[in-house]
Order: C-alpha cells, then sequence, then structure tokens
C-alpha cells in the first residue's frame, strides 16, 4: 500500500465523496453517518468511544459479490476461506459460519476461535511459517481440512504428528513464486528473500518428498504473494508460475486436484484504483480455471475491512505554531496501521452538520507519547470541538486485532449493526483487566521500605 499522505494532495477524497463511494454509509441529515441502517451517533452515545463498529450486512454482500465474481469466472470448484487474522471477533466469524465459508487460520488460537464460532474443522486451513508441534498435533486431532505447509522441515513434523495420531493428513505446499505485489514491503510476502513458502527452485523436489512421507496426502500448492494488493499483474504473474508448476508436477507423475491462491485482494481506502472482482477472478480464470483444479481462496481484508469504522471522540483541537491538531481518544494502540504501514484511512465527522462546515488541513493525532501516534496528516476537515465524534473508515480488517493496551489504555468497545439493529459485541475493557495478569512477588511487599 502506497502511503500517499501527503503525496497526492487534493487527489484525496472528500467526505462526500468518501461516503459516495462507500454503499454501506450514508449521511441523513438529522441523525448524522449511518452505518448500513443505525447512527452511529447512537452507537457512540451508548457505548461511548473509542469503538469499533462492524457491518454484519456489509460482510455478507461483499461474500455475495465475490461469490457472484467467481461464478460468474465459471470457476465453480472455488472455496472461500477467510483470513481470520483479519478480524478474529467470535461474531465476526459467526457471520463467516452462517454463511458457510471456511476458515483460514495461523494459530491454535485463531483455530479454536473458528472452531467455537462454528466454523467445523473440515472447513478449516492451517497456513503459517512457524506452527508449533503442539498446533499440529492439535489440528490434526480435531480433524482439519488441510495444513499449507511452508518447509521441509515441516513436512517432517507434520507427518510424524500425523502417523502418532493413526492419521493421514491432507496438505499442500506453499510455494514462494518470488513475484513482486507492489504493495508495502512490511506486507509483501511472495518474494524470494522473504520467510514465506518453499524457494521455487526447490518446490518439485520438496513436493516429491512430500509423496513420500507416511503422514501426508500431498494434494496440491498454496500461493500468498502479499495483502493490500492494487493491480492484477503480480496475480497473474503468481497464479501463472504456479500453474505451470501444477503441469510440471503432474507430468512428473504427482496428484495434484488443489491449489489455494491465498488472498490480498485490495481495497480502495482513498482514490486509489483497485482491482475489480470481476478481473481478479478473471485472472485467476486464466491461469489456474483450466487445470481441473479445485482453487481455494483466502480473502481478509477484502471481505470485512469496508465493513467496519472505528468511532473517536474529538479530545480537543489545538494549534501549534503553523499547524492544526485534531487530538482523538482512540490512538496508535487501537489502530495501529497509520503508524506501522503509513497506511490512509478516510475520516468522517458523525454529524452532519459538522460533515458540512468549512476545511481546513489538521493533523489528526491520538494521546499516546509518540509521534507516530498520527492517524492522518493534513487532512482537509471541518472544525471540530470537543466531543465531536468522527468514524476511521475501513477499520474492520487489521484493527481490533492488532489492538495493543500501550499507555495503559484499555481495549475498545465493539459493536455489530445488523440492518437497523444493533448490538454490544465487546464491552470496554475494564480498567482492573490491565493488570488482572500481573502479581507482585511477595518478597517485593516485605521488603524495608527506603526513602529516597
Ligand atoms: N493468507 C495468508 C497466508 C496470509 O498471510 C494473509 C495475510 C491472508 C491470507 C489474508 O490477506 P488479505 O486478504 O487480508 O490481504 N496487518 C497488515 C496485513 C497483513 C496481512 C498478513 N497476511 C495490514 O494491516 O495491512
Amino acid at each position: 500500500m502506497a502511503d500517499h499522505e501527503g503525496l497526492f494532495p487534493g487527489a484525496e477524497p472528500d467526505i462526500a465523496a468518501l461516503i459516495a463511494d462507500r454503499p454501506n454509509l450514508t449521511m441523513d441529515p438529522a441523525d448524522g453517518l449511518m452505518l448500513e441502517g443505525v447512527a452511529l451517533a447512537t452507537i457512540a452515545r451508548d457505548l461511548g468511544t473509542p469503538c469499533w463498529v462492524y457491518g454484519a450486512g456489509t460482510i455478507r454482500a461483499r461474500l455475495a459479490a465475490l461469490g457472484d465474481a467467481l461464478r460468474g469466472a465459471k470457476l465453480d470448484h472455488a472455496h472461500i476461506h477467510y483470513a481470520v487474522k483479519a478480524n478474529d471477533h467470535l461474531a465476526i466469524l459467526a457471520i463467516m459460519a452462517a454463511e458457510g465459508v471456511g476458515a483460514d487460520v495461523v494459530s491454535a488460537g485463531e483455530f479454536q476461535r473458528a472452531l467455537k464460532a462454528g466454523i467445523p474443522a473440515s472447513r478449516i486451513v492451517f497456513s503459517g511459517v512457524g506452527k508449533t508441534v503442539a498446533d499440529l498435533r492439535l489440528a490434526v486431532s480435531e480433524g482439519i481440512a488441510q495444513i499449507n505447509v511452508e518447509s521441509r522441515e515441516e513436512l517432517a513434523m507434520l507427518s510424524a504428528v500425523a502417523e502418532a495420531a493413526g492419521r493421514v493428513v491432507d496438505i499442500v505446499i506453499r510455494v514462494n513464486p518470488d513475484v513482486d505485489a507492489e504493495t508495502h514491503a512490511k506486507i509483501t510476502t511472495g518474494r524470494a528473500e522473504n520467510k514465506f513458502g518453499i524457494a521455487w527452485d526447490e518446490a518439485e523436489a520438496v513436493y516429491g518428498y512430500a509423496a513420500t512421507l507416511p503422514g501426508l496426502r500431498a494434494l496440491g500448492l498454496a500461493v500468498h504473494i502479499g495483502s493490500q494488493i492494487l493491480s492484477m499483474a503480480p496475480f497473474r504473474a503468481a497464479f501463472g508460475r504456479v500453474g505451470e508448476l501444477v503441469e510440471r508436477l503432474r507430468a512428473s507423475g504427482h496428484m495434484v486436484t488443489r491449489v489455494d491462491c491465498g488472498g490480498g485482494i485490495g481495497i480502495p481506502y482513498g482514490a486509489e484504483a483497485a482491482p475489480s472482482l470481476g478481473d481478479f477472478a478473471a485472472a485467476l480464470a486464466e491461469t489456474l480455471g483450466g487445470l481441473g483444479l479445485d482453487l481455494m481462496l483466502e480473502p481478509g481484508r477484502w471481505l470485512v475491512a469496508p465493513a467496519g469504522v472505528l468511532l473517536a471522540s474529538v479530545v480537543l483541537a489545538k494549534q501549534t505554531g503553523t499547524r492544526r491538531f485534531i487530538v482523538l481518544d482512540a490512538a496508535m494502540n487501537d489502530l495501529v496501521r497509520p503508524a506501522m504501514y503509513d497506511a490512509w484511512h478516510g475520516i468522517v465527522p458523525v454529524s452532519a452538520m459538522d460533515s458540512a462546515g468549512p476545511v481546513t488541513a489538521a493533523d489528526v493525532v491520538g494521546p499516546v507519547c509518540e509521534t507516530g501516534d498520527t492517524f492522518a496528516r493534513d487532512r482537509m476537515l471541518p472544525l471540530l470541538g470537543p466531543e465531536a465524534v468522527v468514524a476511521i473508515l475501513d477499520a474492520g480488517a487489521y484493527g481490533a486485532v492488532m489492538s495493543s493496551t500501550y499507555n495503559a489504555r484499555p481495549l475498545a468497545a465493539a459493536a455489530l449493526v445488523d440492518g437497523d439493529r444493533y448490538a454490544v459485541i465487546s464491552p470496554r475493557q475494564d480498567i482492573a483487566a490491565l493488570w488482572s495478569r500481573e502479581t507482585v512477588p511477595e518478597w517485593l511487599s516485605d521488603a524495608a521500605a527506603p526513602s529516597y
């Protein structure tokens, strides 16, 4: 994702465009910004801020659109495994479960969350470069559908685990196609120098090795080249290479029946052009569609990012020298993406009156004691006084899941909107929960207190 803070001043969408581009958002003249059928001001008032709000209807609509695009490209054997890491809240996973979507997990914790939310193990795949023996034992004993193996070492570990459990586990081999996803360096995963997958030149040999292991049934390949990918070229290149590898493996007598194509479909956070689902499905169909494979997809961000906002209140607005700062009660500990990836998120005042005011440039920051705690620089926003509420957009993916309690800030509340109703799905974390896992050794309190 490009850091376009300040790079294209004037190319940033204004408040009206941000709303117009998002079918789940509307600005009601009286009730202000609505997510689906619920006024966000109501949720801010009831739950306080900072507060995550997700739209269930939005997620279902996006799932349906993805399904339609795949069917439209005649990809009838394509299965969606939601990348749980994007948003692992049980309520979000329950939506996926109800829609019959599988899950892509990367830890025992995610695996157990998915099970808890009602996604059966037979619809769960396990990715990740560092699965432990304990992770593998759990996945095997629960009857996981597939493990995406990333190294020779993991193949041997997994085969031993499977044999000990008296099982044969279905696996695919994650290959590293050495394709640049043209996204932010921190979320590029398919370059040769990245830690992920089996090196391209070794893929055939490793597949052959996997086929010799008694606890495993090698069924195909997996590839995931990065996240927030905004052009089709890297997808085409990676899927094309994988298609060639499928044919080579088959020519050497291997069974290859499935390819897991990973996630990574980008969304427009600002005014950037994003791939259409039609283009994505067409690229899949052209590169892998004719090989008689079961295709799997692991989208995370595309399904849930636009379904969520982070509500925050203005603590105060201050002017220092030439800069105008809007200080929010949300911070980098809540939404770290701007600090971590220089990510751009739309910011919209929740009140219709606030949104209609004349705009000037402001830096939108949080209260954490780091300059990186900046949501936006030189953002054209109306004057916002204390207690004005803003919605930080497209925060449904890699938002709450990446939160911390840095600066002893409790985790934010969360609500789920569904049409015109909403429910609290996480209360704000209790202050005492911040230290509930901490104990002070007795000897510390026994010591005589010196005075300084
Ligand atoms: N499959 C695998 C193997 C992955 O590693 C990922 C994401 C996905 C699927 C889902 O990718 P998506 O469709 O969401 O792009 N924290 C970063 C994003 C990290 C993505 C890591 N892997 C961010 O906030 O942009």
